[in-house]
């Protein structure tokens, strides 16, 4: 009998079994329910008294072989079968995460922002539901002053009834509320999203991003903010841009003017953008009127100041050749995955 336990050993150290079949055989032969242990495991029962001691301990040895022999030879295949066989497919494609890019009108924001910080004006923001007084009252829009028109206003419910809510109709709203809470000198830009009950077009949309500019200083003058704008545009569209002031009005700026800038007159939709002229609107701008400096607590007589309000969307339209402004909120990916940048 030992003599056969010495066959089994020997024959359990040669095997190789090379696939998950192979070794399963080799399995089902040493520790199957009819395998050899098994049988030598009955035999063992008949085995005289005196040999038992021998034969057991051959028995348990010749066990513990085949169980580390199999488990050994299935830990090599299935490293094999991971690397070469059926378990994975190496020539499949892998699983792509895409890089998002930045909206249009966030890295226009960036690069205006940038522009006016590298000349000392800190950033500030306002809220996008505002006051009847930020919104228009502390701005010298008189109580039911037809100026107030001029902004198609979106009002906002309010249930505390004491005060009258709209959706910010411009970011000069931040304007007060930077005077109000701080002392000149303030030289300060505010990006924000603005609101107006207008019908969408191609031109314009009830929703647009603004960039309002303030400072406020002693003997802040006129020729200070044409040239801080004319630095600007050569800035930001190079420096043969073209731009142009016109004489305007706004309740919270004297003098007032509107700041356009040169689009071109080539294809129909550069007709149809400009409206024939080949000029873009893309700003108001005037010297804070004395009354908006006194609502807000600065004294007209001792500082003076400039304030522009730009239109993020009309210079993101010039920057990237697009020519219909609800494109900015369609979120067409095949639109919006053209603006990749580096974050
Ligand atoms: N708030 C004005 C608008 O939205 C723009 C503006 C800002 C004009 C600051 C003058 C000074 O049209």
């Amino acid at each position: 009998m030992i003599e056969k336990l010495h066959q089994y050993k020997e024959e359990l150290e040669k095997a190789s079994a090379k696939t998950s079949e192979e070794i399963e055989l080799l399995r089902v032969r040493f520790l199957g329910q009819k395998g050899v242990l098994k049988e030598l495991f009955g035999v063992f029962k008949t085995v005289p008294n005196e040999h038992k001691k021998e034969f057991g301990k051959q028995l348990n040895e010749l066990k513990n072989l085949a169980q580390e022999k199999i488990n050994q030879l299935k830990t090599s295949t299935s490293t094999i079968e991971d690397a070469h066989g059926a378990a994975e497919d190496l020539t499949l494609p892998g699983n792509f995460k895409e890089l998002g890019s930045r909206h249009p009108i966030s890295l226009v924001r960036q690069e205006i922002i940038d522009i006016f910080a590298g000349i000392g004006f800190s950033i500030s923001e306002g809220p996008e539901v505002e006051d009847d007084w930020h919104n228009f009252t502390a701005l010298n829009f008189p109580e039911e002053h037809p100026a107030r028109d001029m902004q198609d206003t979106f009002f906002v419910e309010n249930k505390s009834g004491d005060e009258d809510l709209v959706l910010r109709t411009h970011t000069s709203s931040v304007q007060v509320r930077i005077m109000e809470g701080g002392k000149p000198p303030i030289r300060t830009i505010s990006p924000g999203k603005v609101f107006r009950n207008e019908a969408i077009s191609a031109r314009s949309h009830c929703i647009f991003h603004q960039i309002e500019g303030l400072y406020i200083d002693k003997a802040v003058s006129f020729a200070d903010l044409m040239q801080t704008l004319q630095y600007f545009a050569s800035e930001f569209f190079g420096p043969n841009a073209k731009i142009r002031m016109r004489p305007s009005y706004f309740p919270f700026t004297e003098p007032s003017a509107e700041v356009d800038v040169w689009w071109g007159l080539e294809s129909e939709s550069d007709y149809k953008i400009t409206k024939g002229t080949g000029w873009l609107e893309i700003m108001g701008c005037g010297m804070v009127d004395p009354n908006v400096l006194t609502n807000c607590g600065i004294d007209p007589n001792e500082y003076s100041g400039y304030a522009f309000g730009m239109g993020i969307e009309r210079i993101a339209m010039n920057r990237y050749g697009i020519d219909d402004i609800r494109m900015f909120f369609e979120n067409d990916i095949r639109f919006l995955r053209q603006f990749k940048s580096a974050f």
